[in-house]
């Protein structure tokens, strides 16, 4: 595992939810609606950085097989919890990161999907992981990766710009915090961010080509700040 990876597995070590913007059912709900749009059809699912598995108990109603990857041992049993709660028999979980899931796999998919999770990936890891994607892809299969960190618009969102009334004085507190907790956490050596790095869609088109895929990307609906890759073969 690189350093950075490190601090994710130890940061997401002891969570037990995705951090969504509100963990109400309703929210929850209409987020997995306007994902499984995107994900359109396929019958067997591949969920990386399933996290406590809010989103996938909604996917499971909708596929034959899912396999839901997370390396946190605290997500992977809530989402566990969660599972079996509703009595899902299609869905099974690996404890696995990035690198080392492919490994574990014994089939292929027709959807490869992750949600708020490419944040704590480096480009780099991108490239390898739609390398590997790739083999693990069916024909017709796709790979969907929502709510990707816009870098373009997330400092903006950051600083107050894209709030209802943003007041000078108001951005002016709110850039004083960020470069506050930026020094702070450089000095630490922790992340500066907590919701990891933001990426720009072009440089991810770039390497999603590279790997002989298009890229369709999508505003997200409810985060101002993200955006969904949309990648199948060309
Ligand atoms: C923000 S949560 C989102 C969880 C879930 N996808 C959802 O939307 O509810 C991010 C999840 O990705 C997992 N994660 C981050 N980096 C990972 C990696 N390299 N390998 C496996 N899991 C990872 C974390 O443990 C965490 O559960």
């Amino acid at each position: 595992m690189s350093k950075s990876q490190n601090v994710w597995a130890e940061f997401f070590s002891d969570k037990i939810c995705g951090g969504h913007r509100s963990s109400s059912e309703e929210f929850i709900s209409k987020e997995a609606k306007e994902k499984l749009f995107h994900l359109d059809g396929g019958k067997t699912l591949l969920d990386f950085g399933c996290g406590a598995g809010e989103l996938l108990v909604y996917y499971a109603p909708e596929y034959e097989k899912l396999i839901g990857v997370d390396f946190s041992a605290s997500m992977l049993d809530e989402a566990n919890r969660r599972i079996r709660e509703k009595n899902y028999e299609n869905v099974s979980l690996i404890l696995a990161d990035d690198k080392t899931v492919w490994k574990k796999l014994d089939s292929s998919f027709d959807r490869i999907t992750a949600a708020g999770v490419f944040q704590y990936l480096t480009y780099q890891e991108i490239d390898k992981f739609i390398f590997n994607a790739s083999n693990y892809l069916n024909e017709e299969g796709r790979i969907v990766l929502f709510d990707i960190l816009d870098s373009r618009l997330y400092p903006l969102w950051k600083i107050g710009l894209f709030s209802q009334d943003p007041k000078p004085l108001y951005i002016l507190r709110k850039v004083g915090f960020e470069f506050k907790t930026m020094v702070s956490a450089s000095l630490k050596n922790r992340p500066r961010d907590i919701l990891g790095y933001a990426h720009n869609p072009y440089k991810v088109e770039k390497i999603v080509n590279k790997q002989g895929f298009e890229m369709t990307c999508v505003q997200s609906m409810y985060y101002e700040y993200k955006y969904h890759a949309i990648i199948y073969r060309t």
